[in-house]
């Protein structure tokens, strides 16, 4: 498995993914549309020329947000998302960004588990911030020292 920053080609694996793995997926368009916004890095997990994982984020003045991450489910449990998000943490650090956040459904106890095992922290919550079902968001963080 290798990690490397998302290019054109992994968009349509990704947006496949989001769909499969997401009640309320961003589309193919809004993906491929981070490719070339300044603010947004994405990265890829790849089993050949298969996206196996994926995670986003976008950073404003030095604190970045994590939009989504995913992995397929025939390649789950084997540390592909602990190694996503160890990647983009070292790149943002590297970027000058300060802190990682992310939401997180209430429910949704294997996320929950992998980032209480990265060192995040509850910061806050965010009531009825989902739909499809409708259900409150965890706020998480991490902050590193620069
Ligand atoms: C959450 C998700 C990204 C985890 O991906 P993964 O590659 O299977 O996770 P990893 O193998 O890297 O697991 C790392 C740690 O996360 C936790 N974890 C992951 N899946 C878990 C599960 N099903 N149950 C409990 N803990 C789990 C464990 O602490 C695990 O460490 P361990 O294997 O040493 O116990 C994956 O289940 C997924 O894509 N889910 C659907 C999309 C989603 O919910 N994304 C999160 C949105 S906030």
């Amino acid at each position: 498995m290798t990690i490397e920053k998302m290019q054109i080609q992994h968009v349509p694996q990704v947006a496949a993914l989001e769909k499969q793995c997401f009640s309320d997926p961003w589309s193919e368009k809004s993906i491929a549309s981070e490719l070339v916004n300044d603010l947004a890095f994405w990265l890829v997990a790849l089993e050949g020329e298969t996206v196996a994982g994926y995670v986003g984020s976008q950073t404003v003045l030095g604190e970045s947000d994590m939009m989504n991450i995913a992995v397929h489910p025939d390649f789950r449990r084997q540390g592909i998302a602990e190694a996503l998000v160890d990647a983009l943490m070292t790149e943002l650090h590297e970027q000058g960004s300060r802190c990682l956040t992310l939401e997180v459904r209430a429910s949704n106890e294997s996320a929950k588990q992998l980032y209480r095992k990265l060192g995040f922290i509850p910061i806050g919550k965010r009531p009825n911030y989902y739909f499809n079902p409708r259900e409150d968001a965890l706020i998480l963080r991490k902050e590193w020292e620069i």
